[in-house]
């Protein structure tokens, strides 16, 4: 839920697909059962929110994007446009749910909060997003391409990937019982980085001139092509993943 990159719902269906299909181990975790209601915490375009309807739960989706949630809706589901850090519900929900959405939000205090406030009491938080070392050899990438290109300014790293043990921490501070949280390193199969960049770091390169992002996209391929290219396996992105589970204790 970063505040500078700009979603297109129609590249993201075509080339991130695989954010959704490797969700289903967190839709499991999460084990919506009948009538429950949950919130989908940074919905993409509704294909979660539609599965964990399948479960006969009631699910609400917010997301920041105006194009994701119009997608949303598309599919029947109740969604609206709405940060991670400002939610505005009151004991509402028996879980709340999200993935691959909390490591665009650089104030996890702030959100942690208003996940606390939106859950009824005794209520669960599940989520999965990228945690400590995720895309490592991307963002070293990105940042190296700012580091030789003083014209572009300065890299603006729009992500927060913590470790386990300060989100156990934070989740704790703020009255979460912490049932389970691991790193779990995913090598994720990506159709070609620059489609992943096109949709993902599009934020990141918004100032420069169209010239500057293709030589920044080019750079950033060219650095990138010997460390996480095969021919056997295509483009591999050094993802890792930080799931949990956790109760509030009120
Ligand atoms: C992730 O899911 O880990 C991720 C996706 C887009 C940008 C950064 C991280």
């Amino acid at each position: 839920m970063s505040n500078t990159n700009k979603w297109n719902a129609d590249k993201y269906n075509k080339h991130a697909d695989f954010v959704s299909n490797l969700a289903f181990p967190v839709i499991e975790l999460l084990n919506p059962k009948e009538n429950e209601k949950i919130l989908d915490l940074g919905c993409g375009d509704g294909t979660l929110a539609v599965e964990i309807e399948k479960f006969n739960a009631q699910v609400i989706a917010v997301d920041l994007s105006e194009s994701m949630v119009a997608k949303t809706q598309e599919k029947g589901i109740q969604a609206s446009v709405m940060s991670a850090t400002e939610l505005t519900f009151q004991k509402e929900f028996d879980a709340v749910f999200s993935n691959a959405v909390l490591h665009w939000v650089k104030d996890s205090d702030k959100s942690i909060k208003k996940i606390f406030s939106s859950l009824k009491p005794k209520g669960r938080l599940i989520a999965e997003f990228g945690g400590y070392g995720n895309i490592k050899f991307l963002t070293d990438a990105m940042q190296k391409v700012f580091n030789e290109h003083k014209e572009f300014g300065t890299f603006n790293n729009p992500w927060n990937f913590p470790k386990n043990t300060d989100y156990k921490q934070l989740l704790e501070d703020n009255k979460f019982n912490v049932e389970y949280i691991e790193l779990i390193p995913r090598p994720t199969k990506i159709d070609d980085i620059s489609n992943w960049l096109d949709i993902f770091a599009n934020g990141i390169i918004s100032h420069l001139t169209q010239e500057q992002q293709s030589v920044f996209k080019q750079e950033v391929r060219e650095i990138l092509k010997p460390k996480i290219y095969s021919e056997k396996d295509g483009w591999v992105a050094d993802y890792v993943r930080l799931r949990l589970k956790a109760y509030k204790t009120v």
